[in-house]
């Protein structure tokens, strides 16, 4: 059963020619209404300065769509409910025009004063937008009103406070919702059901049959044309402070007393509060950093990352993060949570590896075998779905044992494609749940911890670059495993 009627809302979209909008916002939108999980009491207010008028923006929707989404025949009815309004995101005059224009549409669609406004622009303007939608009286509504916010929020914990505040000035936080594309992904949603839903696997969640646990992120691309952000980033900021450790904070959390937003967020809090923080001199101990040097890919030749448009040639910004973390609760003392991710590595992939403990003693080594450890091994994407390692007997053999893979692809049972990430976030902010959304205190501890470890990298001048494109990363890395008497499980496990 559909709950479309108590979906209708006015989305304003800020920064609506960007590229997050035209590659995923227009599509994810389309995908909802496409299957009625938007319903036609709703508008969108594009917000931006490059197009003229109502005209060219519902013709770059629909290009959006065509080129990125999924196509059907409804498609003009879809982009009917769409506005533009030419903005200047600094001049009062500007909000009061959309104000005007977001009461009328709410009038004409019967939106109850339902409005979501949705801030896909550089995050400097952020705070200034926020306190503009409050004077300019736009948050002044009937309706629920809630902020879509994109990342990065904040540079660090003393810049994410000062945004905070500028935030909070106009929306509760509860009417905030800060994206981490990460929480919408089918798998990393999967998380919490393979842990809390079966009983094989929470008994041995634990120091006491689980080794370590590693999750990786590479990618295959390189900077691209995001280097004004980048160099100012870095992979520490870019994907470890959200998208790393929102992984390892569901990965570690205590099962909830229930599945609502603010027991989740809270269990997760906890993690975070329960991380080691690793500073000074230890920050050489448990993070490596990286950056490319150029190499192959695909037969050929990529630049080295200091030789992208736009990066300084003594740059010291790091493309590639491996760390350790520890966790200091009775459940995880002792267990090592290992992270990597990074750009222009040797493949697009990113997963989840548990590697259990060995048995106490293995019956079967006289035969020669060794055992392989258990793993589960959840693979977030491309491809999406688990694989359990188990070891069997070695058929016609009578001591001899091999290992085994249970395999389970969501893709290959479904038989659909996964809704994108942000298809699901929508939805999910249209409905008020803001479970998969990051949670300001998560924000805080997050950069808490990873500004201790940027101060330790900013200060000192890195010897790069370390690795080269196509490869997995710095030696360093392994290294980081091999002195705890690990290794890197291979991403395609
Ligand atoms: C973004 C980062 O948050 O995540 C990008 O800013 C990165 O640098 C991207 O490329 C990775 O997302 P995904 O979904 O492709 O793994």
């Amino acid at each position: 059963m559909k709950t479309r009627e108590n979906l209708s809302s006015l989305i304003l979209l800020f920064g609506a020619t960007g590229d997050l909008a035209k590659r995923k916002l227009y599509p994810s939108l389309y995908n909802l209404f496409r299957k009625g999980n938007l319903s036609n009491r709703f508008a969108v207010v594009g917000v931006a300065r490059r197009l003229k008028d109502d005209g060219e923006f519902r013709n770059w929707v629909r290009d959006s769509v065509t080129t990125f989404g999924e196509k059907a025949d409804n498609l003009e009815e879809f982009i009917s409910h769409f506005y533009y309004q030419s903005h200047d995101v600094n001049d009062s005059e500007s909000y009061k025009q959309l104000k005007e224009l977001v009461d009328r549409l709410d009038h004409t669609y019967q939106l109850e004063g339902n409005r979501i406004f949705y801030l896909a622009m550089s995050p400097e303007f952020f705070g200034t937008v926020a306190e503009h939608l409050r004077e300019d009286g736009l948050t002044n509504t009937n309706g629920f009103k809630r902020l879509v916010i994109e990342k990065p929020f904040g540079h660090d914990l003393a810049s994410a406070i000062e945004l905070n505040k500028r935030i909070r000035s106009a929306f509760k936080e509860d009417e905030v919702y800060r994206i981490d594309h990460y929480l919408g992904k089918e798998m990393v949603q999967n998380i919490e059901v393979i842990r809390f839903a079966n009983a094989i696997f929470e008994p041995l969640w634990n120091n006491r049959y689980i080794s370590n646990i590693q999750v990786t992120s590479s990618e295959t691309l390189g900077v691209e044309e995001r280097a004004r952000y980048y160099d100012k980033s870095g992979a520490i900021r870019d994907m470890v402070q959200n998208h790393m450790l929102q992984i390892v904070s569901l990965l570690a959390m205590e099962p909830p007393i229930r599945l609502t937003t603010d027991e989740i967020r809270s269990e997760k809090v906890k993690v975070l509060r329960a991380l080691r923080p690793v500073e000074g001199e230890a920050v050489h101990d448990y993070f490596v950093r990286g950056q490319y040097g150029e190499g192959i890919m695909n037969g050929t030749k990529v630049p080295a990352y200091r030789d992208e448009p736009n990066v300084p040639k003594d740059s010291n910004t790091e493309t590639f993060v491996a760390g350790k973390f520890l966790i200091d609760n009775f459940r995880w003392a002792g267990v090592p949570f290992y992270i990597r991710t990074g750009k222009r590595m040797a493949t697009k992939s990113t997963n989840i590896i548990v590697q259990f403990k060995d048995i106490p003693m293995n019956l079967y080594y006289k035969n020669g075998s060794t055992l392989n450890p258990n793993l589960l091994v959840i693979h977030v994407q491309p491809d999406e779905g688990i694989t359990l390692h188990l070891n069997v007997k070695k058929t016609g053999e009578v001591l001899g044992t091999t290992p085994v893979k249970l395999n389970f692809s969501t893709k290959s049972i479904d038989g659909i494609n996964t809704p994108e990430a942000y298809e699901k976030l929508l939805y999910d902010c249209l409905r008020g749940d803001a479970t998969n959304f990051t949670h300001w205190d998560e924000v805080a501890l997050s950069w808490r911890f990873v500004d201790n470890i940027s101060e330790v990298w900013t200060n000192e001048q890195a010897d790069f670059p370390n690795y080269a494109a196509g490869s997995m990363g710095p030696k360093a890395a392994e290294e980081l495993l091999e002195k705890d008497g690990f290794f890197w499980w291979p991403v395609n496990f």
